[in-house]
């Protein structure tokens, strides 16, 4: 049975109509509420707004359930791989053999960058910020591959694949070339017959004149960790790639913005803030206590903790923290800063000021640290978070234009500025 809402203001009562998703989430349509009512809806933050109907991924922050396209991120965590579930993400369904073969070719296809779109690495300074570079270079692809780019969203769409498999693959290949470049090293180019997460450490670790053969324990968490971060429903960074693709605009221009919304450290740059607060602790000689108690009186903020949506433990946390063991123990390495981590984890979770507020451990809190054991340097750690949030940014686009009703996004505002005033020609200023 259809439900209502019913809403009264000055005197009048309006109904709006309710909307339930297939998890049973509940939203009040107010589509029609400025016609009806000259009223607007006011929620700065977005808190309470559902910005669109999407079939991608599904939360439960209450729970602490994670699901892309209805399959539990544990088991995808356990089971897949970043190539299958970013194959998933895009398409609805996991691949077939055949499908899956396909997949893989077209992204070996595409893993090299054009020789001219090298040379802009040359006019980039060495020390330039990798997630800036990024980002640029995401946006030249446009330059690059015209015909994949063109903002009429029928060609797009007709070239879908082939550009979703350029944005995938290329995108690691531009950061390691990024990381090769901040480092004044040669470019190594990418090998067909390594999988993906071994064709990323190999073009960032090899030399002309040697191969890198990463131990299959860390290419397995960095595909680990790239499955993780591949979708996350409205989160900052998606909802500017909706934005941008609602205006028509290319598949590689929406994802070059996303990027510039991960940078910033309430998002995806909370990875780097996490280990530079655990060096910082470690540097103070402290515990981890004095920190608590500053993130506590709004001093600091414990990095890495805290969701907009989780209310519960994040579920990527649960399964980041356990592969950290897992994988320092089996490189036999000793790192001070998971034991602060650690630390740091279980004085929070026993103290009323996070319990209250409901602070648990995010994705990025033992991120950073398998990065390390990885040999990824900090300052290319919100450029993993990119290269694993691709297949996300692209269902989403895929969404939007996809849809013949979906409108441009535009909010509205409560402007609280000047009144109407006359012009005061300069000299009477
Ligand atoms: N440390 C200490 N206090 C915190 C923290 C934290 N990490 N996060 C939230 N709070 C407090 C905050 O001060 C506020 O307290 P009060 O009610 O007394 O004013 C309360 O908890 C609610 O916080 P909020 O800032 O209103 O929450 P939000 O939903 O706007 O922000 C957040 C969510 C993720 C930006 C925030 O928790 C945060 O800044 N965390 C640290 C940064 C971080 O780890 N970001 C990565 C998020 S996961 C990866 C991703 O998807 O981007």
């Amino acid at each position: 049975m259809s439900k209502n809402a019913r809403l009264i203001l000055d005197e009048k009562e309006h109904t709006l109509p309710v909307i339930i998703g297939t998890e049973g989430e509940k939203a009040i349509d107010v589509r029609s509420l400025r016609a009806d009512t000259g009223y607007i809806t006011f929620d700065d933050g977005y808190g309470n707004t559902g910005s669109c109907e999407s079939e991608v991924t599904f939360i439960d922050g209450e729970k602490g359930i994670l699901r892309y396209r209805g399959y539990p991120i544990e088991e995808l965590a356990e089971h897949s791989d970043f190539i299958e579930s970013a194959y998933l993400i895009m398409n609805g369904e996991l691949p077939t053999r055949p499908q899956r073969l396909a997949f893989s070719g077209l992204l070996r296809e595409n893993s090299a960058v054009p020789v001219s779109m090298s040379y802009h690495f040359e006019g980039f300074p060495n020390e330039g910020s990798p997630m800036a570079i990024l980002s640029a270079m995401l946006s030249s692809l446009a330059c690059y591959f015209p015909s994949l780019a063109t903002n009429n969203r029928e060609k797009d769409l007709e070239n879908f694949n082939h550009a979703a498999a350029v944005a995938i693959s290329k995108v690691r290949t531009i950061a390691a070339m990024t990381y090769r470049m901040g480092k004044g090293l040669p470019f190594i180019y990418p090998r067909r017959d390594l999988a993906y997460a071994d064709n990323f450490l190999h073009m960032m670790f090899s030399e002309p004149y040697y191969d890198h053969v990463p131990q299959p324990e860390i290419a397995r968490a960095l595909n680990l960790i790239l499955l993780l971060h591949a979708d996350h429903e409205q989160n900052c960074s998606t909802s500017t790639v909706r934005m941008v693709a609602s205006s028509g605009a290319n598949l590689f221009a929406s994802v070059a913005a996303g990027v510039c919304a991960l940078w910033g450290p309430l998002h995806g740059g909370a990875n780097m803030a996490v280990i530079k607060m655990l060096e910082q602790i470690r540097a103070d000689g402290d515990d981890g206590t004095k920190f608590i108690e500053q993130a506590k009186s709004g001093e600091r903020r414990l990095m890495g903790f805290g969701h907009r949506v989780y209310k519960n433990y994040d579920p990527r946390a649960k399964i980041i923290g356990k592969a950290c063991d897992n994988v320092l123990k089996k490189l036999g390495l000793n790192d001070p800063l998971l034991d602060i981590a650690k630390k740091l984890e279980e004085a929070a979770l026993n103290d009323d000021y996070f319990l209250e507020r409901k602070l648990y451990p995010n994705v990025d809190f033992y991120s950073g640290i398998i990065m390390k054991a990885i040999g990824i340097p900090v300052e290319m750690f919100t450029v993993m978070f990119a290269i694993g949030r691709m297949p996300g940014w692209i269902a989403n686009w895929k969404e939007i234009a996809s849809n013949p009703k979906g409108r441009i996004s535009r909010p509205r505002q409560v402007y609280q500025g000047p009144v109407s005033r006359s012009y005061v020609p300069v000299e009477k200023r």
